[in-house]
């Protein structure tokens, strides 16, 4: 039986007893990293989420008992060592943060013993991730998830004190709303009470928000928890976190400057880093021009050349017809490239292929000055000299042409160049580039729906200047909305709100909303409205997506401590899982005959 905390008191974190408490007595307590017995010598070194500290167990200072409970020890059990902190005899460990002292035991209690764990608790670890998600509670032992962890509550904690400072109030709002789904799927809670009804998990704060600016809150902010049904990917979970808020009074620079100041403070708070203000802005179609994306990477160049132009009319059918199709033929130059082999030029086709376009043209400039190219056949001397130049192009590049309509040129080209520019070591991961990108687009078609949908969603106000053309060509209305962009990831987004009524309802008439339809999902929004409403703005992080970049993790798996995984599910939990009749019948629910537990995922 372990013995209990009965006289003991822990006085110091592993790493927190320093040089300065040479001589003093510390009570320290953890878990066994690893026990090393060298006969009369016992080496213990104990791991806190502080670190690691060692310890040394000799009888004539901790007596035939303690020494003897030393002996028993292994990894992962958790003790508590009474001690005398000294210099360290043996060679200073420049590892640890306490490497120039360890702590003569006295007396060691063993708290509890533990079972070998199924993989080693270290940093770097190489275990498979599903072994790690099944064990979360021992995978967030190792130090690596810990610093990430501990860096997300500090996080937490800047933000926290900087938003109130700047006189926002920190406002929960309810998790069991209305389901209002528009974006994603929406998860959805029986309710017991309203046979036949269901809450919707929110998806963001966002209907919330804009009513607490009705209600003269003028400035909210929460760490709130959302909740999306949609398909999961390294930055994306089922359910993620948002820091949330909202502005009274405001236009879209009060927004981007507050901001701002937010992201320099807590990036020099959390990881020490600089950022200069103001932050860069470009407009989307500038984004989407020159990088392809609406979430440009800015830590290398390579950027999109139309040459639209230049190749209209070239014998080339392929670039030739896609123009006359109302497209565009647009290309980048990888630098250096010309001898890349065949076969790496194949894979790059098989990957813009991977992103809808129907093929990809290269030409290779040789240092001789001829071309090896797919379609230089199709083209003259004169025209093919024209189209280098147009790319820059000097004799050892290779440039990539992409051929179709734009929405397809630009994701494909978008994505080639990140992954040429990582493939030739072009970004620089030491660099943290933030960028705004504005004025999006309100609305594009939705192949999929048959209609209009809200890039970002129905309450982002239009442009002034292009509310004109809200009904003959909404897609040509741009929007007053915002995305904040580290590194080549969407780290943030918002928008300054509709709150005139008639706007709103027009813009729900746009998006083929019925009146009827719009005012049983979001009638009290428009009800609220009526009563005086302060013109108002505002944004939401990604908070996950924030700690990742912040502390480079691949994935924001690394970053939250109990994620699921790729079908939405818990590893270690087995959630979502099967509940017993009674539960269902409370719920008023029956399941049909065909669902089964394998296959809910659909
Ligand atoms: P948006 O939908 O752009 O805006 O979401 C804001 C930010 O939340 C993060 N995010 C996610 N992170 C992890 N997993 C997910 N599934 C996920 N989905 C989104 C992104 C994103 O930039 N209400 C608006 C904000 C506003 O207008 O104020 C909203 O939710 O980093
Ligand atoms: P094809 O005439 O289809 O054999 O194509 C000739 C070359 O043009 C090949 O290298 C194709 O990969 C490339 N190609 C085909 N379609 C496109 C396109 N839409 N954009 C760019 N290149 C293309």
């Amino acid at each position: 039986m372990a013995e209990a905390m009965k006289g003991l008191k822990r006085t110091h974190r592993c790493t927190e007893v320093t040089v300065g408490d040479v001589g003093s007595t510390v009570t320290v307590m953890g878990w066994v990293q690893k026990q090393r017995n060298k006969g009369g010598i016992i080496f213990v070194d104990l791991r806190d989420r502080s670190g690691i500290l060692q310890i040394i167990f000799e009888e004539s200072d901790c007596g035939a008992e303690n020494f003897a409970k030393a002996e028993t020890l292994r990894s992962e059990f958790v003790i508590a060592v009474v001690g005398k902190v000294e210099k360290r005899a043996g060679a200073v460990n420049e590892n640890l943060a306490t490497g120039e002292i360890e702590i003569r035991a006295e007396q060691v209690r063993i708290l509890s013993e533990a079972l070998t764990p199924p993989f080693p608790i270290e940093a770097n670890s190489k275990t498979k991730e599903e072994l790690r998600l099944k064990y979360r509670y021992l995978d967030l032992r190792r130090p690596d998830i810990q610093r990430n962890i501990m860096l997300r509550s500090k996080i937490v904690a800047n933000i926290r004190k900087f938003m109130t400072e700047e006189g926002f109030l920190e406002i929960e709002t309810p998790i069991l709303g209305k389901s209002t789904p528009e974006g994603a799927r929406d998860y959805l809670v029986p309710s017991r009470v309203h046979p036949g009804t269901f809450y919707g998990l929110p998806q963001s704060p966002q209907l919330f928000k804009q009513l607490l600016m009705c209600s003269g809150y003028d400035r909210y902010f929460q760490i709130a928890k959302c909740f999306r049904d949609e398909d999961l990917r390294a930055d994306r979970q089922p359910e993620f976190t948002q820091v949330d808020m909202e502005l009274s009074f405001v236009d879209v620079d009060d927004v981007i400057e507050v901001n701002e100041r937010l992201l320099q403070y807590v990036c020099k708070e959390a990881i020490g880093l600089d950022v200069p203000l103001p932050i860069p802005r470009m407009t989307w179609k500038e984004a989407m021009e020159r990088f392809g994306s609406d979430k440009p990477d800015t830590r290398f160049g390579m950027e999109l050349v139309n040459v639209s132009d230049v190749v209209k009319g070239c014998g080339f059918g392929v670039f030739t017809s896609a123009l006359e199709a109302g497209g565009s033929v647009r290309g980048i130059n990888a630098k250096g490239q010309a001898e890349m082999p065949r076969k790496k030029i194949d894979a790059l086709v098989d990957f813009a292929k991977g992103y809808g376009a129907k093929g990809l043209a290269y030409l290779s400039v040789l240092p001789d000055g001829t071309y090896k190219s797919s379609f230089a056949k199709f083209m003259t001397e004169e025209e093919l000299k024209a189209l280098v130049a147009a790319m820059d192009g000097e004799p050892g590049d290779l440039l990539l042409f992409a051929a179709d309509k734009d929405t397809i040129v630009f994701s494909v080209l978008g994505a080639l160049r990140l992954e040429v520019g990582e493939q030739m070591g072009l970004i620089d991961h030491d660099k943290f580039n933030f960028l705004w990108v504005t004025e999006f687009p309100l609305l594009e078609w939705s192949e999929e729906e048959n209609r209009f949908v809200a890039v970002h969603h129905p309450f982002t106000m239009p442009m002034d200047e292009d509310l004109q053309y809200i009904d003959t060509d909404p897609g040509r209305v741009r929007a007053k909305a915002y995305d904040i962009v580290l590194n080549g990831t969407e780290l943030g987004g918002g928008s300054v709100r509709i709150y005139q009524s008639d706007v709103q309802e027009k813009m729900f008439e746009v998006l083929g909303f019925t009146k009827e339809d719009a005012h049983n999902r979001f009638g009290f929004l428009l009800d609220a409205f009526k009563y005086g409403v302060p013109p108002h703005a505002g944004l939401a992080y990604g908070l996950d997506r924030m700690v990742m970049l912040l502390v480079k993790a691949d994935s924001i798996r690394e970053v939250m401590a109990f994620p699921k995984v790729k079908d939405a599910s818990c590893l270690m939990t087995n959630a979502p899982d099967v509940v017993d009749e009674v539960q269902l019948k409370e719920l008023h629910l029956e399941l049909a005959p065909e669902s089964d537990k394998a296959e809910d995922s659909e």
